[in-house]
C-alpha cells in the first residue's frame, strides 16, 4: 500500500469554521518498537496495550482564512497556558503532513489540549497528544468529504498519528494494536496502527497497568535520538529479526493465555530496548538505582506467590507493571506496601487496558 492513498483530493470547498474535540489514550508496547526509517517507517514490528486511562483531550478551534497561509496559523494552550514552547514540535508535524492534508493551510487554529496525567510524570505524552491532534484535523476532513468511512477515517488519522510520533499510530483503538508488516499477521502495515485480528484469551481482558513513577525528570535522551542510535547498531538486525520472532510467539500465547511465557517475551521485550540503548554509540543507562530495585523486587515476588506480575519499561526509568485483573487485589497490596517506596514522592499510577479514542 502507498502514502499516495492518502492525500485528500476532493475538490469540494467548504466555508467551515468550527471545533472539534477528540480524547485519545497512550498505549505501552509489548514488543518494542525501537529504530526507525526515512519517513517515521518502523524499522521493524510492534504491539502495544491501549492505556484507557492515561489520555490527552483536545479541542481544535478553525477558521477559515480569507486566502491559505504560507505557514501554519496556529496558537497552542496546555491546561489554558499559552506554551509557545509547544510550536516548533506542532509546526514539524503540521509540515510533514501538509501533503495529506492540504486543506489544513487555508485555516487559522487554536489548540487547547490537557492530559489526564501530570505534565511532569516523567510519562510521554506524545502518543496521546499527536493522535488526539491527528483526530481533530480528520474531523476537519469529513466536513470537507462527509462520504469518509468510519474505517477510512481511523486508518488515515493513524497514519498521520505515525508522522507526528510513530508509537502514536497505536494510540486510536483498544485494546491490542500491531504496527509495522509482520507476515502472520493480517492486515499489518508500516503505513499505520491496525488492531489486533486474533483471538484474545479471557486472560488478557481489562489487563492492568499500574506505572511508577521513578523519575519525573524530562527524558535524557529524545525518541529521535535513541531510533536513530539503531543505525549502524552492531546488533541492529538481530534485534528486528528478535521482534518479528516474538510478535510470533504472541500470537500463540494471546490464543492460549500463556501468562508464563507472555511474562518471558514482555520482560525480554523490555530489557532488551534497554540492551540497545547501552550497546549504542553513544550509549546511555536509561535505568535508575530504583528501577533496578522494582525490577528485582518483582522477580521475588513472583518466586514466592506464582502471581502472574511483570514489569516492562519505556525509554526511560518508570516502570509498568502489567498484571491480570484477577491477581489485581494481591498485586495492589504489593504494591503498597513494598514498590511505593521506589517511587518518586511515592506517585503512581494506576490504568486498564482498553479502549482506543473517542470524540467528544
Ligand atoms: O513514538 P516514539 O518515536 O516516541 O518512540 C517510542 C518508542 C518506545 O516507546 C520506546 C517503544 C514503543 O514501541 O512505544
Amino acid at each position: 500500500m502507498q502514502e499516495v492513498k492518502f492525500v485528500f483530493e476532493s475538490s469540494e470547498k467548504s466555508n467551515v469554521s468550527g471545533k472539534c474535540t477528540w480524547e485519545s489514550p497512550s498505549n505501552i508496547a509489548l514488543v518494542k518498537y525501537w529504530g526507525k526509517k526515512e519517513h517515521q517507517i518502523p524499522a521493524n514490528p510492534s504491539i502495544s496495550f491501549t492505556l484507557s486511562n492515561c489520555k490527552t483531550t483536545t479541542t481544535l478551534h478553525y477558521t477559515k482564512l480569507e486566502t491559505p497561509s504560507k505557514d501554519f496559523q496556529f496558537d497552542i494552550f496546555l491546561e489554558g497556558e499559552q506554551k509557545d514552547d509547544f510550536k516548533p514540535k506542532i509546526a514539524t508535524f503540521l509540515k510533514r503532513i501538509a501533503q495529506y492534508v492540504p486543506y489544513i493551510k487555508d485555516y487559522s487554529y487554536k489548540i487547547e489540549t490537557s492530559n489526564s496525567f501530570p505534565h511532569s510524570s516523567g510519562i510521554a505524552s506524545s502518543a496521546s497528544g499527536m493522535s488526539a491532534l491527528a483526530l481533530c484535523i480528520m474531523s476537519i476532513e469529513k466536513e470537507l468529504n462527509p462520504s469518509l468511512s468510519e474505517q477510512e477515517f481511523i486508518q488515515k488519522a493513524s497514519f498521520l498519528s505515525r508522522l507526528g510520533s510513530g508509537s502514536a499510530c497505536r494510540s486510536l483503538e483498544g485494546d491490542l494494536v500491531c504496527w509495522g508488516t509482520h507476515k502472520e499477521i493480517t492486515g499489518t502495515s508500516d503505513l499505520f496502527g491496525v488492531k489486533y485480528p486474533f483471538e484474545v484469551h479471557e486472560n488478557f481482558k481489562n489487563y492492568q497497568d499500574t506505572i511508577l513513577l521513578v523519575d519525573k525528570g524530562e527524558k535524557q535522551v529524545s525518541s529521535t535520538v535513541g531510533h536513530n542510535l539503531m543505525h549502524d547498531h552492531p546488533y541492529a538486525n538481530n534485534r528486528f529479526n528478535q521482534a518479528h520472532d516474538n510478535l510470533s510467539k504472541l500470537i500463540g500465547v494471546f490464543k492460549t493465555g500463556d501468562l508464563s511465557q507472555f511474562i518471558e517475551i514482555v520482560e525480554s521485550e523490555a530489557l532488551t530496548l534497554h540492551a540497545m540503548m547501552m550497546t549504542s554509540l553513544p550509549y546511555f543507562v536509561l535505568m535508575k538505582p530504583n528501577t533496578l530495585e522494582i525490577i528485582n523486587e518483582i522477580w521475588a515476588f513472583r518466586q514466592e506467590t506464582g502471581l502472574h506480575l511483570c514489569f516492562t519499561l519505556d525509554a526511560g526509568a518508570n516502570v509498568h507493571l502489567l498484571y491480570p485483573e484477577h491477581e489485581k487485589e494481591s498485586i495492589l497490596a504489593f504494591i503498597n506496601s513494598k514498590l511505593v517506596g521506589y517511587c518518586q514522592n511515592g506517585h503512581y499510577i494506576c490504568d486498564t487496558v482498553g479502549f482506543g479514542a473517542k470524540q467528544l
